[in-house]
């Protein structure tokens, strides 16, 4: 509330912030964080129905804030540029913008994948982000305000697993694609911060569900129980990562939920501590 509203010329200004991908998974959950905490919400995501659900869901919590919806297809500019435009006309500024879209891809050898796999994997998790804080910074640099944030995942710390490698190669990308970009708002004096979010683990539809669903995965035994260990439902990651946005003044953050030290107290701590996520 306090972060939410700020009075400025005797009227009170209420933040706003876009998340893509966001009719589901986390970056519904972190609407809802921060709608609780009377943030104007856009969310974005390819498909209206799904939207206009979402929407529904956003509308029952209770708060001062708007909640708005907008069909955004991270690897056309064109949409992006309409999402921000949309934003603009709608709430003026543009405080917090993330960056969340995203798809797995499906499990095999990198040989295996055809190349038109390769290229969504790559346009939506990689590009779509690029394309986005490129777009969006050249507003937020006008506003002379604004934070954007960019998701990790596996490979963003160089991890390497068999069915796992393109969406790690746009993962590690995004790691250093948001810190280059951090340090170019810094040293251009944008006023604008640039930061990651790295959630871990989450039970989503993302760890069973390929290029958009197109695919199914089938979890092997041994990953279930890894992600029995290390996942978390995307509310509990949300209100993590939400906070330390709210939080966050500081350019080239980096918000962390799953911290190695946490990884390895949930390994020591996983014999009393049964969870099945896929029961
Ligand atoms: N689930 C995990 O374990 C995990 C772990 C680390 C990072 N992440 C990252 O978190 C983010 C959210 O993942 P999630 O688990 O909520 O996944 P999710 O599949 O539940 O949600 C992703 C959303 O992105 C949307 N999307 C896909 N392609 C799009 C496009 N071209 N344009 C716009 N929207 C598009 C989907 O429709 C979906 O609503 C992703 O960037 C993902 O890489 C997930």
């Amino acid at each position: 509330m306090k972060y939410a509203k700020m009075k400025l010329n005797k009227v009170w200004y209420m933040k706003t912030v876009v998340i893509t991908g966001s009719a589901r998974g986390l970056g519904l959950e972190m609407a809802k964080v921060f709608r609780k905490n009377n943030l104007n919400v856009v969310i974005s995501d390819l498909n209206l129905d799904k939207l206009k659900l979402a929407k529904q869901e956003l509308e029952k919590i209770d708060s001062n804030s708007n909640v708005d919806i907008y069909t955004c297809d991270v690897t056309k500019s064109n949409d992006i540029t309409n999402l921000i435009n949309f934003t603009k006309e709608k709430f003026n500024n543009i405080d917090i913008w993330i960056n969340n879209a995203g798809v797995n891809q499906p499990e095999k050898p990198i040989w295996e994948l055809t190349e038109r796999e390769i290229d969504l994997v790559l346009d939506v998790d990689l590009k779509g982000a690029i394309i986005g804080s490129k777009l969006v910074m050249e507003e937020m640099i006008k506003q002379k305000s604004g934070a954007i944030y960019n998701i990790e995942g596996y490979g963003s710390n160089d991890a390497k697993m068999l069915g796992l490698s393109i969406y790690g190669t746009s993962k590690r990308a995004i790691t250093y694609f948001t810190e280059a970009l951090a340090k170019e708002a810094d040293e251009r004096k944008t006023n604008v911060i640039v930061g990651k979010l790295s959630p871990g683990i989450m039970i989503t539809d993302f760890i069973t569900n390929a290029l958009g669903d197109k695919e199914k995965i089938n979890l092997s035994e041994k990953t279930k129980k890894v992600y029995n260990i290390l996942g978390d439902y995307p509310d509990v990651v949300a209100n993590f990562l939400v906070n330390g946005m709210l939080k966050n003044t500081k350019n080239n953050a980096k918000i962390e939920w799953l911290t190695t030290r946490k990884a390895v107290w949930r390994f020591m701590t996983a014999g009393f501590n049964k969870r099945d996520f896929f029961k």
